[in-house]
Order: structure tokens, then sequence, then C-alpha cells
């Protein structure tokens, strides 16, 4: 099943509570949080208070990003704070193993995210351990840049190794996915779709929700 998870990076933060709303009756079921740390990435967004905020005005799954150093120190303050899955940097990580084991203690699915420019290869062994994979298609720090090609045959490769090893994970994209380059990213075997300027940046993003699902509801993956 395909999903739009709009993202609240672009939304407007002095009416977060109403830009949720707008989204989540466009269909949107699945909330996309930014967290960014200006170390692993030079930019800084939100941390654990805010998530508990959003946490009480919706019920929608809150998927966090975490774009920091030390994902491992935090992920559990995200996960007391609401959020439902965490996804922490393959290059963030000294001990991804026990980072995922130990999210997943904590009660919430657990990601593991790749930059554009390292492989899929890097997961070959870890997968069966990782509940979704999350592949940048730009470089993390700022919404609103243009997606880079080549991360969709990255789409197209681990969708491969899902089925070789008989796995089932959905594969996360997030980064300058806009209602013209949708279809080609669930072609690519992509089923959660992070998208924010698109959505929040447009004159009303409750129809754009609403259209970028039909869009990705009438895209079919291609067996990979
Ligand atoms: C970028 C973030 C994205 C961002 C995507 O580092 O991880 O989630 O919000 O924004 P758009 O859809 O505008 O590229
Ligand atoms: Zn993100």
């Amino acid at each position: 099943m395909v999903e739009i998870v709009p993202s609240i990076l672009s939304a407007d933060f002095a009416r977060l509570a109403e830009e949720i709303a707008s989204v989540e009756r466009g269909g949107a079921t699945i909330l996309h949080l930014d967290v960014m740390d200006g170390h692993f990435v030079p930019n800084i967004t939100i941390g654990p208070p805010v998530v508990a905020s959003i946490r009480k005005a919706t019920r929608a799954h809150l998927d966090c990003h975490l774009m920091i150093e030390r994902p491992e120190q935090y992920a559990k303050a995200f996960i007391e704070a609401g959020a439902n899955s965490v996804s922490v940097h393959y290059e963030a990580c000294r001990h991804l193993d026990a980072t995922l084991a130990m999210i997943k203690d904590a009660g919430a699915m657990a990601g593991v995210v790749l930059n554009p420019a390292t492989p899929v290869a890097m997961l070959e062994d870890v997968l069966e351990v990782a509940d979704y994979v999350l592949l940048m298609s730009v470089n993390p720090g700022w919404g609103g840049q243009k997606l880079i090609p080549y991360v969709l045959e990255k789409a197209r490769k681990l969708c491969r190794m899902r089925r070789e090893k008989k796995l089932a994970f959905p594969i996360e994209i997030d980064g300058g996915i806009h209602p013209e380059n949708l279809a080609e990213a669930v072609r690519a075997g992509c089923e959660w779709i992070v998208t924010g300027s698109a959505i929040f940046h447009s004159s009303n993003a409750e129809a754009t929700t609403r259209e970028m699902r039909e869009i990705a509801a009438q895209a079919t993956a291609v067996r990979c």
C-alpha cells in the first residue's frame, strides 16, 4: 500500500495543528517529522517537546527522521514523546544493529536511512532487522531541493534485494518528490513517499495531498 507522507518541515509552524488537520483531511495517515541537530546536517529543527505537542494534536502515525549525531542517545526520548517509527542514518550509527534493536525494544518501528551517496549494498545483512528503509533522494538538511535521479535506481536495487530475501519492509523515499515525479518513485518500488514543499507550499495542502494520493494509487510498482 503506497502512502503519501507529508513532511511538516515545510509547514507553517505557527499554525501546525491546522496544517496537520488539513493533510489528514486529504487522506494522510502518516506524518514525517524531520529532526536536525546542526551537526549531522547544517540545519536545526525540532526536538522531543515539539513531537509531544504534535502527538496531542493528531492520532496519525508519527515517523521521526533523525538527522542527528549519536541517534542512539536520543531515539528513546522521541519514542516517549509519541513517535511510532524512528529512523536513524547509517552514516551516523557506529552500532546500527544495536540501535535498531533499542528502538524496537522501546516500542517503535526501527528504520535505517541512507544518504544519496551511500550504496544500498551496505544494508545487505541488516535488512532482516530493519522495519523500513528510507532512501534520501536529496542531501539531507532542507526541504525544497531537487530529486537526485540515481536514487531511483537505488530504490530498484533495494526492491530486488527485498524480493530475493523474501522480506516485506516498506521502502521510504524522501526529498524532491512532487506530483510530476511521484509515479516514477512508486514504479521504482517506494511505498512511503515523503513530500514536504509540494504539499505545504501549494495553495491547498488538503487538495494536494488528495491529488498525490490518487496519482500514487494509479501508479503500480513495476516488478523489481
Ligand atoms: C530533508 C528532509 C525532508 C524534507 C523534504 O532533509 O529529510 O523530509 O522535508 O522536503 P521536500 O519534499 O520539499 O524535498
Ligand atoms: Zn525527512
